[in-house]
């Protein structure tokens, strides 16, 4: 479907291309005959080009970013809350008064290669500039070639409410002159085409490392390259993509992870909350090469330690009996989908037993998930998918711990146990 349509428009914009020519009418037939073989080329390279930018902008996920919920599309007008203030993304439609109508590619390149908008302000770096440094010129033009041709949007949007000190742009500058480099991404000439790949996407489009690191107090992303954080201003945390304890992908056979990459679900897992996001914007429209090379990049990956390792609990008597309370509360809420040993139902409910995002130290994208309850995203290889209810209003805190506690260190599972505070916590700062 979305090809025939391509391919609709490259042959219209060929058509349009030649017609041009014929009104042009040059009297030498042979060259005209070149002439219009030339504009036609033009035309089908510029076709190509666009579609080529809809392709990368979506493998950047720029529009989840750039739309407000249930707003136009590329509008902007979406606010992220981060430690530092609230930032407004701004409308990035060709409209020439509110939107980026007037950009040429070279600014369009300086905001993405350099973080600078158009009148030569630095950006704050709440867009991910400092992964989609390293984006080549070719692609950066690409999408811009794309987003140009989108329907202009006259949407004005509130500005961004940064909180004191960071809205002093000194400290902004200072910021960068200390964190960010802009650089294009080098190949590794030792490493396959397939292997470089990945890298690219994983490193500068897919921007993994904005959600996929610590961060420190400042915002900036240290050393440690997906190696697991918290999510600056939301209760989620990313997990490390290159442990094994967490979500390290060194172990899995590179069908699962492309599974999960693109359809949100493999047999040892379900993507939830902002990385469901990222499949259903993003990661699905990949093309199989692409897919497979970001899974050939993140199995090879090198084995690092978790930032923080919890040992499994001692067993002692009051540890028993929180978890017998907890098997009881699995039982009568939890069993019907997730299986009396935890091994879930391939394909629809994700298997408790054995799952990283069940044990790994942080627990509380597992919390959240009891509180809130959720759903894997929709994409085409799994456009139905089961949800979970939220168990908010059904469990107390100290029920929530309990059967976390529970499924955390059931069926060869082992981790630390969940306290009643830290489901306090989630229920205060979910969001
Ligand atoms: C994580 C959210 C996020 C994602 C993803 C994102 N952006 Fe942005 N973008 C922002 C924010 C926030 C700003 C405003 C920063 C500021 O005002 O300092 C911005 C600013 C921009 C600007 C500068 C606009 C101006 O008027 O100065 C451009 C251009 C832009 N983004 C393009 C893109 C493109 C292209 C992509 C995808 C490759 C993308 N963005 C992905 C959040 C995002
Ligand atoms: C907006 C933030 C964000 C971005 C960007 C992001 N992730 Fe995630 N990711 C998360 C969160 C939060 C989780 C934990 C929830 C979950 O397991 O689904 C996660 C989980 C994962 C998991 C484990 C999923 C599972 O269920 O086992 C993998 C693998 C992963 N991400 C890979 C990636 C890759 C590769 C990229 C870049 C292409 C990426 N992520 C970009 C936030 C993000
Ligand atoms: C109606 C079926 C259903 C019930 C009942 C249910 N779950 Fe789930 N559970 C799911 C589905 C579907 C998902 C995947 C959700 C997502 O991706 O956001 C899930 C996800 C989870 C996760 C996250 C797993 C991961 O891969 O990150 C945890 C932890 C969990 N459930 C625990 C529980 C506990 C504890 C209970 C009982 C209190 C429970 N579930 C009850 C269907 C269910």
């Amino acid at each position: 479907m979305k090809r025939a349509l391509i391919a609709a428009s490259i042959a219209c914009l060929t058509a349009m291309g030649l017609s041009f020519e014929l009104i042009g009418a040059p009297s030498a037939e042979k060259g005209a005959a070149a002439k219009k073989e030339v504009t036609a080329e033009k035309a089908v390279s510029s076709a190509q080009r666009q579609s080529r930018g809809a392709y990368l902008a979506q493998a950047g996920n720029c529009m989840g970013c750039h739309t407000a919920q249930g707003g136009r599309l590329y509008a902007g007008g979406r606010s992220l809350s981060t430690p530092f203030g609230t930032f407004v993304t701004p409308n990035i439609t060709p409209d020439k008064a509110t939107g980026i109508g007037h950009w040429t590619e070279q600014d369009f390149w300086k905001a993405l290669h350099e973080g600078k908008s158009r009148d030569g302000r630095p950006l704050y770096p709440s867009f991910p500039y400092t992964e989609y440094t390293k984006i080549t010129r070719e692609d950066s033009d690409a999408i811009f070639a794309h987003l140009q041709t989108l329907a202009p949007v006259a949407q004005h949007n509130p500005p961004s409410k940064i909180n004191f000190p960071y809205n002093f742009q000194p400290l902004l500058s200072l910021w960068r002159a200390i964190y960010f480099k802009p650089g294009v991404y080098q190949p590794d000439t030792a490493k396959s085409h397939e292997w470089n790949r990945g890298a690219y996407l994983v490193q500068g489009l897919g921007h993994c490392n904005a959600c996929h690191a610590q961060r420190n107090p400042l915002g900036a992303v240290g050393d440690d390259t997906l190696g697991g954080g918290q999510i600056m201003g939301s209760n989620w945390y990313a997990p490390s993509l290159t442990s094994s304890q967490e979500a390290g992908s060194a172990g899995w056979p590179i069908e699962e992870i492309t599974q999960l990459l693109t359809t949100g679900i493999s047999p040892q897992s379900a993507t939830s909350g902002p990385m469901a996001d990222v499949v259903r914007q993003s990661l699905q429209h990949l093309s199989k090469e692409d897919a497979l090379a970001m899974a050939n990049y993140l199995k090879s990956l090198p084995e690092t330690s978790p930032r923080v390792r919890a040992a499994a609990p001692v067993v002692t008597g009051q540890v028993k009996n929180w978890f017998q309370r907890g098997a009881k509360l699995y039982e009568k809420h939890c069993q019907d989908c997730h299986g009396d040993s935890g091994q879930g139902a391939p394909g629809i409910y994700p298997p408790l037993a054995g799952n990283r995002g069940v044990t790994m130290t942080p627990p509380v994208n597992a919390v959240r998930s009891v509180l809130n309850g959720g759903y894997p995203p929709s994409t085409a290889g799994n456009p139905r998918p089961y949800g979970m209810p939220p168990f908010a209003q059904v469990l107390r805190d100290d029920e929530v711990a309990q059967v976390l506690s529970y499924i955390r260190n059931a069926w060869g599972n082992h981790a630390s146990l969940v306290t009643t505070d830290q489901v306090d916590r989630s229920r205060e700062g979910s969001h």
